[in-house]
């Protein structure tokens, strides 16, 4: 009651007050108590002021940002989505100097909207350091906006990559070279920058189609249908070499369909159903870990778990020892790939279905229909998720990127001329191998 009294009193008084304040007092006043404004007054001011403001004021005293304090106008600005701040930026010098305002753009980047891969992201700071030594957070995020808009336009610059004689398998790139393997039993590296032909490299030594890779530095370890895994020292120079094949590793007893490389371990999945642990440097079999009851077809590890797709239609989580941790059941037909972090796994099946898996438990979290949104009409051979996207690629010839929240198609890609067999992407690219005998690689950077 006393509080509801005194309010009164005060209104009362300022209202009388007031007339006996000069401006220079009145505007005090106004900018003490500004700052105590919620986002209510704030509206409640600026629909007041289009009243108040028109007769006998001062030229751009509609420039409601440019009489408030910086510390509201700031404020005001944060409510502004990209394309309207931008929009701002373009109406007046001064307009332009709040909405430059780093700090805001900043806050843009950091959404999960825009954010890019930790390894993009790091690359792109970097890029965008000025002379101060901060980074400019305006441009950083123009670059981002439009890679993201040239994604969901589908506009990008495609180069092709010629020279094997038969499909290519599977491919790898780095921020040099792009790696492939191919029916034509050879693997080659190319200068990603020049694509000049006579940078080419050719590896020979798998007597089979070479049906996987992992590119690390100047090592690439490649298993082929020749049952066999072989490391290779990129380092050696000559376009045409087997003498760059250091270690061979025997023991599966088929295909090897799938591998993954560190520091001391290849770990590969084999059409026998097997999955191996080799020693990279000696090339011994150091595990086998069995319990897959049809091929695999793909595996990842980190520091201590195995994952594994198989034709099974199940995934195992193993540990380095050898035990099968868990199976898990859901897919209707081979799981052809998949991805883990340290939340979940994302797998990929013929069944057309795309499952997310809680990573600790097994539980499938959500799966995504892909095809019933316009999906391929032809096998999907591969594809690959990130934060907010996958790409897929399918004996239709086509590349379709989906958007991995919705399961909604967002692009189409086509230039292969036969069914795309492989594929990998960043921020900024994809490259894709095809039966077309052709590498292709996407640039949605430049354009
Ligand atoms: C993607 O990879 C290409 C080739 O290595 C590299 O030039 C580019 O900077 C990468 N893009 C991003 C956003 O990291
Ligand atoms: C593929 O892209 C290149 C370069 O943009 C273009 O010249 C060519 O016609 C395209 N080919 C097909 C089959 O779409």
């Amino acid at each position: 009651m006393l509080s509801v009294f005194l309010f009164g009193l005060f209104l009362q008084l300022i209202t009388e007050w007031f007339h006996e304040f000069d401006d220079a007092q009145r505007n005090l006043l106004l900018k003490q108590i500004l700052p105590q404004f919620n986002v209510p007054q704030i509206h409640l001011v600026s629909t007041e002021m289009e009243h108040h403001l028109h007769a006998g004021c001062p030229p751009n005293c509609l420039d409601s940002l440019g009489w408030l304090p910086c510390t509201i106008t700031s404020y005001l600005l944060t409510f502004l989505d990209p394309v309207s701040l931008g929009r701002a930026a373009m109406t007046c010098r001064r307009w332009n100097e709040l909405a430059s305002d780093s700090s805001l753009w900043k806050r843009f980047c950091n959404q999960p909207k825009w954010r890019l891969s930790r390894v993009s992201e790091h690359k792109q700071l970097l890029s965008h350091v000025q002379s101060n030594g901060d980074i400019d957070w305006k441009s950083v995020f123009a670059e981002r906006f439009k890679l993201c808009n040239n994604w969901l336009n589908g506009k990008c610059n495609v180069r092709t990559f010629e020279g094997h004689t038969q499909g290519i398998s599977c491919l790898q790139f780095d921020d040099t070279r792009i790696v492939s393997g191919s029916s034509d039993k050879t693997i080659k590296v190319w200068n990603i920058r020049t694509n000049s032909p006579w940078g080419v490299q050719t590896l020979a030594g798998h007597s089979g189609t070479v049906r996987c890779l992992h590119l690390d530095g100047n090592r690439l370890v490649s298993g082929s249908t020749d049952r066999s895994i072989k490391v290779w020292d990129l380092s050696t120079q000559q376009s045409w070499s087997s003498i760059a094949c250091k270690v061979t590793m025997v023991g599966h007893l088929d295909t090897v369909r799938c591998l993954q490389v560190d520091d001391q371990k290849v770990v590969s999945g084999s059409y026998d159903r097997c999955l191996k642990v080799w020693d990279i440097h000696t090339g011994h079999c150091t595990r086998s870990l069995r319990g897959h009851e049809a091929a695999v077809l793909c595996v990842q590890f980190d520091q201590d778990k195995i994952v594994s797709g198989s034709c099974d239609k199940t995934i195992k989580v193993w540990s380095f020892s050898g035990e099968c941790l868990m199976t898990l059941k859901g897919h209707h037909d081979a799981v052809t790939c998949l991805q883990f972090d340290k939340t979940r796994i994302v797998s990929g099946s013929l069944d057309c279905n795309l499952k997310f898996w809680h990573i600790d438990t097994g539980e499938c979290m959500n799966t995504i229909d892909w095809k019933a949104s316009e999906g391929h009409t032809g096998v999907v051979r591969c594809l690959q998720a990130d934060s907010w996207r996958v790409v897929s690629a399918s004996d239709d010839r086509t590349i379709k990127v989906w958007s991995l929240e919705t399961g909604q198609r967002l692009v189409t890609l086509r230039n292969h001329t036969d069914g795309v067999t492989c594929l990998q992407f960043n921020d900024s690219i994809i490259v894709s191998g095809s039966y077309d005998k052709t590498v292709k690689l996407w640039d949605f950077g430049c354009c």
